[in-house]
C-alpha cells in the first residue's frame, strides 16, 4: 500500500508525497496540468520548447487540488479522480492490465508475429466508459476511433501492407483525446516504446504506459477543438508553408536521370496536369551517398534544375539519414572526425541502408544537427526547394539497431530505446533550421517519422502504404488522427506506394488526395507506372480534372493553414471535430471535411458508383448540380469514375483561384453559397517570413442575397489585381 501523505503547493506546483514516492501535478493553466513522478521535474521535453505555465489560483484542501472550475482528488496508491464543474472526467483505476500473452512462444513457433512481448515501467489505467471514443495517436492503422485497439508507439518501417492489426508504424505521437460525457486529453511525454491499450481486452478500462524512463504526461480539459489547441500550444504549430507547397507533388522510386525526369514534366504539360514539385528518390545520388548527386544519371543537375525552374517546376530531394561508411567521402569523414555518428561501447556503430555499410548521425547532439542542417547547403544552393528526410525510424537492414546504441546529447549519454522514437524529429529539426538558415525562405521538409511536436519543422506522409483499397479507405482515418495529433501538413501517397495500382483505384485515390493537405503521387520501384497518363486519356483527363480543382481550392487550403497557426485546428477534419455532438460523427471512417466548409465523401470501394453521404445538421450545397440537401440526414449520391461527392455548408464562402500560377495569383474568386454569409481571406507573398511583419492582407467578404461586399480589413501587402465575388446559384 502506498498511502498518500500529504500535498504540499509550490508555485504552480503541487507536490503529492505518498509513503513511498513522490509526484507532482504542475498546473500549466486552467486547462492543462502536469501530472508526473517527481524525477520528472527537470525532464527535458523533446516535444515542448518553452513553459507556457501561466499564473493560476491553486489552493489545496486535505487531498483536493482545486483551481478554476477544476477539481483533482489525490487518493492513496497514486489514483486520481479528475473533476470539471464538479462531474467527473477521468478516474485512474487500480492497474489490472491483461497478461493474456503467455502463450507468446508456442505463437511464435507457427510464425505468427507477437508484438508486444515487453515489460513495461510504469502503467497508468483509467475508467472507460461505454460512450467514450478515442481519437489521435498520430498515423495509427485503422479506424478513427481508436476504442478497443491497442497501439504501440515504436517508430517502425513495414513494408508489408499495414492494416488494423497493426500496433506500430512509423510515427510516435503519444497523444490521445477521449471523448465522452466529458472529453479530455493525454499526452505522454515519454520517447520510450510506451503501450496504448484502449479497451482491447477489457472494455472498461484503458490504459498506457512506457517500457523505461518516466512517469510524465499532460491532461486536457475541454472540448476536442480547445485540447488540440492546448496540445498545439504545448508542443507548437505547424508554421506557414509556401502557398508552393500545396500544390500538386510527383514522385516515384526513382526517376532515374534528368531524361526522364524532362520527360515526366514534359507529360504533366502534355495532359494539362499542373506540377510543382518533382521528388527525386535515392537515385540521383552516387551510390546512395546523401549529399551526392550522381554524374552519370544527373549530370549538370544544376542546369537541369534551372531549367525547369523556367516551367515552374522544382525539385525535392531524398535524403536518409545512414551515411555510408567509405574512405574519403566528405560527410563520412567529417562525421568521423567530429564525433557526429552514433557508437556501440564507443566504437561508431555500423548497420546497413541502401548505401550499405552506414553509420548514423547522433542527432540528438546540437552540433550533429548544425552540421547535417549545413550540409543541406550543397542541395540548396543548386537550387533544391525541399528536402525528403526518409528511413529515419530510424530503419536499418542488418537487423534493428540495438537498444543499447549510443547517442550521444549535449548534457548526457542517451541509448536507442530512448532516442529510436525521436530520431526522425530530431533529423527534421535540423533539416528545417538548415534550409531556413541557407535560404530565408519557409522551408519544405517533409519526413516519415517523427514525434510528438514535429509539426514545427516538418510535414509528413504516411509511409509505404500500397495500391490496395483497404489503404485508401484507411487514408482518411489516418490523415484525420494526424491532424488530431497536432500534425496538419500530411499526406498519403496518391496511387498506393507497393503493389500494382490500377486506374479505377489510382483515380478514386486522387479524388481523396486532392483534399489532403499535402497532395503527392508516389510509387515504388519494380511496380506499375503510376503517372495518369500510363493508363490512358480518360484517367490523364480525370486526373487533370482534379488537380485542377486543387489549384483551384488553394487559397481556401492556405486559409485552412492561417487558421491552424492561431488555434491548432487541423486542415482536414473528421466530421467529429465539427459536430462534436452528433452520435452519427463518431465512427464515421468515410468521410470528412475541409475547414468547416467542405465536406467530401470519396469513393473508397471497389467498382462502387454509388454511396451513402451522411449530412449532418443545417444544409449542404452539391458542389456538381448545385442542388441543395437538408443535412442531418444520411442520402445516397451517384458518382462515376470521373466525379467525387464533395458538399459544400450552405451559407459560407470558398475562395478560389482562377488559374493554377499559385506562387502569383493575380486573381481571387470568392464563392458565395446559400443566401448569407461571411469569411476572413488572407493573402501574402507565401513564401518567405515578411508575414511575421505584417506584409499580408486579410479580406473581409459578405453576402446577402444578390449583394456583396469584400472590404480589405487589413492591408500590408500588395493586393489582388482582380477580386470577384460569384454568387453560386
Ligand atoms: C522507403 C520510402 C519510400 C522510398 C523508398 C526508396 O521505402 O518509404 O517512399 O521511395 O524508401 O527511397
Amino acid at each position: 500500500m502506498n498511502k498518500l501523505v500529504n500535498l504540499e503547493l509550490k508555485g504552480n506546483i503541487v507536490y503529492l508525497n505518498f509513503e513511498h514516492s513522490k509526484y507532482f501535478v504542475k498546473v500549466i493553466n486552467n486547462d492543462l496540468v502536469q501530472i508526473a513522478q517527481i524525477e520528472a521535474i527537470d525532464y527535458k521535453s523533446y516535444a515542448i520548447d518553452n513553459d507556457i505555465s501561466v499564473e493560476v489560483d491553486i489552493k489545496i484542501e486535505d487531498n483536493v487540488i482545486l483551481f478554476d472550475n477544476k477539481k483533482i482528488v489525490v487518493n492513496d496508491e497514486f489514483l486520481l479522480e479528475i473533476y470539471e464543474d464538479n462531474i467527473l472526467v477521468s478516474k485512474d483505476k487500480i492497474n489490472d492490465f491483461c497478461n493474456e500473452r503467455e502463450q507468446n512462444e508456442l505463437l511464435e513457433l507457427e510464425g505468427h508475429s507477437v508484438q508486444d512481448n515487453d515489460h513495461y515501467k510504469f502503467m497508468v489505467s483509467k475508467i472507460l466508459n461505454d460512450n467514450d471514443y478515442i481519437y489521435g495517436l498520430g498515423d495509427k492503422t485503422g479506424f478513427l476511433n481508436k476504442r478497443c485497439y491497442e497501439y504501440i508507439n515504436w517508430n517502425s518501417d513495414l513494408p508489408q501492407p499495414q492494416v488494423d492489426s497493426f500496433k506500430s508504424l512509423y510515427k510516435s505521437i503519444p497523444f490521445f483525446m477521449v471523448k465522452g460525457n466529458k472529453t479530455y486529453g493525454i499526452f505522454l511525454d515519454n520517447t520510450y516504446k510506451s503501450v496504448f491499450n484502449f479497451g482491447e481486452f477489457k472494455k472498461d478500462s484503458l490504459y498506457f504506459g512506457s517500457t523505461d524512463g518516466l512517469l510524465n504526461y499532460y491532461f486536457f480539459f475541454g472540448d476536442m477543438k480547445k485540447i488540440i489547441a492546448s496540445y498545439t500550444t504545448l508542443t507548437g504549430r505547424c508554421p506557414l508553408p509556401q502557398r508552393r507547397f500545396l500544390g500538386y507533388h510527383q514522385c516515384r522510386w526513382s526517376y532515374y536521370t534528368k531524361e526522364e525526369v524532362l520527360e515526366l514534366v514534359g507529360n504533366c504539360e502534355k495532359y494539362n496536369i499542373p506540377l510543382e514539385f518533382v521528388h527525386l528518390d535515392i537515385d540521383y545520388m552516387e551510390k546512395y551517398k546523401v549529399f551526392t548527386t550522381s554524374d552519370e544519371r544527373f549530370p549538370n543537375i544544376e542546369q537541369m534544375i534551372e531549367e525547369l525552374k523556367a516551367k515552374g517546376v522544382k525539385i525535392i530531394c531524398i535524403i536518409d539519414p545512414g551515411v555510408k561508411a567509405e574512405e574519403e567521402y566528405f560527410v563520412y569523414e567529417e562525421g568521423l572526425e567530429n564525433g557526429y555518428f552514433a557508437t556501440q561501447n564507443g566504437e561508431v556503430y555500423h548497420n546497413a541502408v541502401w548505401p550499405g555499410d552506414s553509420v548514423f548521425p547522433q542527432f540528438t547532439l546540437s552540433s550533429t544537427r548544425k552540421w547535417w542542417g549545413g550540409l543541406t547547403k550543397k542541395l540548396t544552393d543548386i537550387g533544391v526547394a525541399g528536402i525528403w528526410n526518409d528511413m529515419n525510424e530510424p530503419a536499418s537492414f542488418n537487423g534493428p539497431l540495438p537498444l543499447d546504441v549510443e547517442f550521444k546529447a549535449d548534457d548526457r549519454m542517451m541509448y536507442h530505446k530512448e532516442v529510436h522514437n525521436i530520431y526522425g524529429h530530431l533529423m527534421a529539426e535540423a533539416t528545417y533550421k538548415g534550409i531556413k538558415e541557407n535560404t530565408g525562405l519557409r522551408p519544405f521538409v517533409i519526413t516519415r517519422a517523427c514525434y510528438a511536436g514535429s509539426q514545427k519543422y516538418t510535414t509528413a506522409w504516411t509511409g509505404d502504404n500500397h495500391s490496395i483499397w483497404a489503404h485508401l479507405e484507411m487514408a482518411i482515418p489516418q490523415v484525420a488522427n494526424l491532424g488530431m495529433s497536432g500534425m496538419p501538413f500530411v499526406g498519403t501517397d496518391i496511387g498506393g506506394f507497393g503493389s500494382d495500382t490500377t486506374k479505377e483505384l489510382l483515380i478514386r485515390w486522387v479524388q481523396l488526395g486532392i483534399f489532403s493537405p499535402l497532395c503527392r503521387n508516389h510509387s515504388a520501384a519494380g511496380t506499375r507506372r503510376q503517372e495518369p497518363w500510363t493508363f490512358d486519356d480518360e484517367t490523364a483527363r480525370i486526373y487533370s480534372k482534379f488537380i485542377h480543382l486543387r489549384y483551384k481550392l488553394i487559397p481556401y487550403i492556405y486559409d485552412l493553414f492561417v487558421e491552424h497557426d492561431r488555434t491548432g485546428l487541423p486542415v482536414n477534419r473528421p466530421l467529429v471535430l465539427n459536430y462534436p455532438n452528433d452520435e452519427n460523427t463518431f465512427n464515421l471512417n468515410d468521410e470528412f471535411m475541409l475547414g468547416n466548409n467542405i465536406l467530401v465523401a470519396p469513393i473508397v470501394k471497389v467498382g462502387q458508383t454509388r454511396r451513402m453521404v451522411y449530412l449532418p445538421e443545417g444544409k449542404w450545397v452539391c458542389y456538381d448540380s448545385h442542388k441543395v440537401y437538408e443535412g442531418n440526414q444520411y442520402i445516397i449520391v451517384e458518382a462515376k469514375l470521373d466525379e467525387c461527392p464533395i458538399f459544400i455548408k450552405y451559407n459560407s464562402i470558398i475562395p478560389t483561384y482562377s488559374n493554377t500560377n499559385i506562387e502569383n495569383p493575380s486573381e481571387i474568386v470568392f464563392e458565395c453559397y446559400g443566401d448569407n454569409g461571411e469569411y476572413k481571406h488572407y493573402q501574402d507573398n507565401g513564401l518567405d517570413f515578411n508575414y511575421q511583419k505584417g506584409e499580408y492582407n486579410i479580406y473581409k467578404v459578405t453576402f446577402n442575397g444578390n449583394e456583396s461586399n469584400v472590404e480589405l480589413a487589413y492591408n500590408g501587402y500588395e493586393k489582388y489585381k482582380s477580386i470577384k465575388v460569384k454568387l453560386v446559384k
